[in-house]
C-alpha cells in the first residue's frame, strides 16, 4: 500500500490541482481570444496564423517527399514514399542533434559565385548550412542527392507566413538564439545555403508550424473527419481547419486565395501573457518564467511542454527538501542545479508499477541523494504525477475551448508529440480531463500519429505539388 502523504507535502501539490470551473472559465477565454484573433491583426493573445495550406492529403497523393523537420534541438529529416489510395506509405528517417554552437551561432561569412559568375559574401547563419549538410549526407544515403524531391519543411519557431513558401521569424523559442535570423525569411534562408551547397537539389514546396504537420499526418491516417491536430512536445499548440471566409482579418482577393478553407495555426502557447492566467501560476511557474529568455511569454508552453515539467518537478522536489519533508531534509547539490531533472525522469517514473520504486532508486542514486526511502519515492511520484496532471488538464481546457470554437457535431483530434508518445499516462490523463470538459453536444476522439509532423510536412509538400500551388 502506498505510504499517506503528510498534509504539508500534500498542501503543495493541491496547488496544482485546478477546478473544473477554473479549467472552464480559460476554455471559454481561449474561445474568445480565437475569435478575436481570427478578425483583427494583433487581435488576442491567440495569434491564429493563416497557414496558406489548403487542404489535407486524401491519400490520393503518390511519389517521393522529403521532411526537414526542426521542432526543437532534434533535427529531423524524413523520406516519405507514397503509394496512392489504400497503399501503404513507407518512411525513413535520421535524427541529427543540433549542436549547441549552432542553436546560439551567428553568420558564416561565405564567398560564393551565383551562375551568372558574381561573387557574393554572404552572411549565412550556420543552422541552415548545419541543415543542407545533414540533408546531402541523408540523400546521399539513398542516391538521392540529384532527384530533386519535393520538401516539406517545419520550422517550429513563432513565424508571419506570407505565402506557403514564405515564414518570416519573429522570435526564437526553445533554446534557440541566432540574432541574424530575425526579420528574415526561413525559406530563403534555406534556400540559399541550398544554393551554396551545389550538389545537393531539392525544392521547398511548403513551410509550416509542426501542429500543421500533425494534423496532416493524422487525416492521412484517420479520414478527413480529422480536421485538428494538436502537438503536445516542447512546447504545446494546435492548428485546424477553418473556413476561409471566417478568417476575417485574412484579405483572400488581395492575396490571391481562392481556397474555401485554410488551415489556421491557434499559437495557443500565448494564452496567458496578456496575465489570463497569473491567478493559476504558483511560485515554482513564476521562477521558471523569470528563469526563461521569453519572460511573460508562452506561458501555456511553460505549463505544459515537455521543456519545462522537469524542471517543474526539479524546483518542487527542492522546495521539500528545504522544508525538511523529504530525503529527511538531507540537501541534494545537483537538485540545486537547473535542468538535473528531464522530462524522461517522469515518464520513466510513471511508468513504473504502484508498488515498484526501481526507477525512482535508480534517480535519487543518478541525483546522488544521500540518503532515500520508499515515502521518499512515494512523494517524488506524487509530484511527477501532479505536474503531468495539470499539464493535461490545460491543454484539455484549450482544446475543449477549441471545440466550442468549431461549427461541427463530430471530430478526431490528432495528437501528437513527446508527451503523447513517450509520456506513459498523459494521453489517458488529457483524454479523461476532456470528457469533463468539452461540449456536451460534440462528439470527439483522440487519435495519435507519432512522428506526425516529419510524416505530415512530406504529406503537405505532396499536398502542394498536388494543388500546384
Ligand atoms: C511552441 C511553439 C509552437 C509549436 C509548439 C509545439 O509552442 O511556439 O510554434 O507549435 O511549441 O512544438
Amino acid at each position: 500500500m502506498s505510504p499517506i502523504l503528510q498534509d504539508e507535502v500534500q498542501e503543495i501539490l493541491d496547488k496544482f490541482d485546478i477546478p473544473n470551473d477554473k479549467l472552464l472559465e480559460m476554455s471559454r477565454r481561449i474561445q474568445k481570444e480565437m475569435e478575436d484573433g481570427l478578425a483583427k491583426q494583433n487581435g488576442g493573445s491567440v495569434a491564429m496564423l493563416p497557414s496558406f495550406v489548403p487542404a489535407l492529403p486524401d491519400g490520393t497523393e503518390v511519389g517521393q517527399y522529403v521532411a526537414i523537420d526542426l521542432s526543437g534541438k532534434n533535427l529531423r529529416i524524413m523520406l516519405l514514399t507514397l503509394r496512392g489510395k489504400g497503399q501503404e506509405p513507407s518512411a525513413v528517417n535520421n535524427n541529427y542533434i543540433v549542436p549547441n554552437h549552432v542553436m546560439k551561432g551567428t553568420g558564416d561569412q561565405v564567398r560564393f559565385f551565383k551562375a551568372e559568375y558574381i561573387c557574393l559574401d554572404i552572411e549565412q547563419p550556420k543552422l541552415f548550412t548545419f541543415i543542407v549538410n545533414r540533408l546531402q549526407q541523408f540523400l546521399q544515403e539513398f542516391g538521392l542527392v540529384e532527384a530533386n524531391l519535393p520538401i516539406g519543411f517545419v520550422f517550429s519557431y513563432p513565424c508571419e507566413l506570407l505565402s506557403i513558401r514564405s515564414a518570416r521569424l519573429l522570435w526564437w523559442t526553445k533554446g534557440f538564439d541566432i540574432k541574424d535570423c530575425l526579420q528574415k525569411d526561413v525559406v530563403q534562408l534555406l534556400e540559399e545555403a541550398l544554393e551554396m551547397n551545389m550538389s545537393t537539389k531539392a525544392q521547398i514546396k511548403a513551410v509550416m508550424n509542426d501542429t500543421v504537420g500533425q494534423l496532416a499526418a493524422a487525416a492521412y491516417k484517420y479520414g478527413p473527419g480529422c480536421t485538428i491536430g494538436v502537438v503536445i512536445g516542447y512546447g504545446c499548440n494546435s492548428s485546424y481547419l477553418e473556413k476561409t471566409a471566417n478568417i476575417k482579418k485574412f484579405d483572400a482577393a488581395s492575396r490571391n486565395y481562392k481556397h474555401e478553407h485554410m488551415v489556421v495555426v491557434t499559437e495557443w502557447e500565448e494564452f496567458g501573457s496578456k496575465g489570463e492566467l497569473d491567478h493559476l501560476l504558483t511560485d515554482f511557474d513564476r521562477a521558471i518564467d523569470s528563469q526563461s529568455v521569453h519572460k511573460g511569454k508562452q506561458i501555456i508552453d511553460k505549463l505544459t511542454g515537455a521543456l519545462y515539467l522537469g524542471e517543474l518537478v526539479r524546483l518542487v522536489l527542492s522546495q521539500l527538501i528545504l522544508d525538511r519533508l523529504l530525503f529527511e531534509g538531507q540537501p541534494c547539490e545537483k537538485l540545486d542545479e537547473p535542468d538535473t531533472f528531464p522530462t524522461k525522469f517522469i515518464s520513466e517514473i510513471l511508468a513504473e508499477e504502484e508498488d515498484s520504486y526501481k526507477v525512482c532508486r535508480r534517480i535519487c542514486d543518478e541525483l546522488e541523494v544521500p540518503m532515500h526511502g520508499s515515502t521518499d519515492y512515494h512523494i517524488i511520484r506524487q509530484v511527477c504525477h501532479a505536474v503531468s496532471c495539470r499539464s493535461a488538464s490545460i491543454v484539455a481546457a484549450a482544446i475543449s475551448g477549441l471545440l466550442q470554437h468549431l461549427d461541427t457535431s463530430s471530430v478526431k483530434i490528432g495528437v501528437g508529440g513527446a508527451l503523447i508518445q513517450f509520456h506513459p499516462t498523459f494521453h489517458d490523463l488529457l483524454e479523461q480531463k476532456l470528457k469533463e470538459l468539452a461540449p456536451k453536444d460534440i462528439t470527439w476522439s483522440l487519435v495519435p500519429a507519432d512522428e506526425g509532423s516529419a510524416r505530415g510536412a512530406a504529406l503537405i509538400a505532396a499536398v502542394a505539388e498536388k494543388m500546384h500551388l
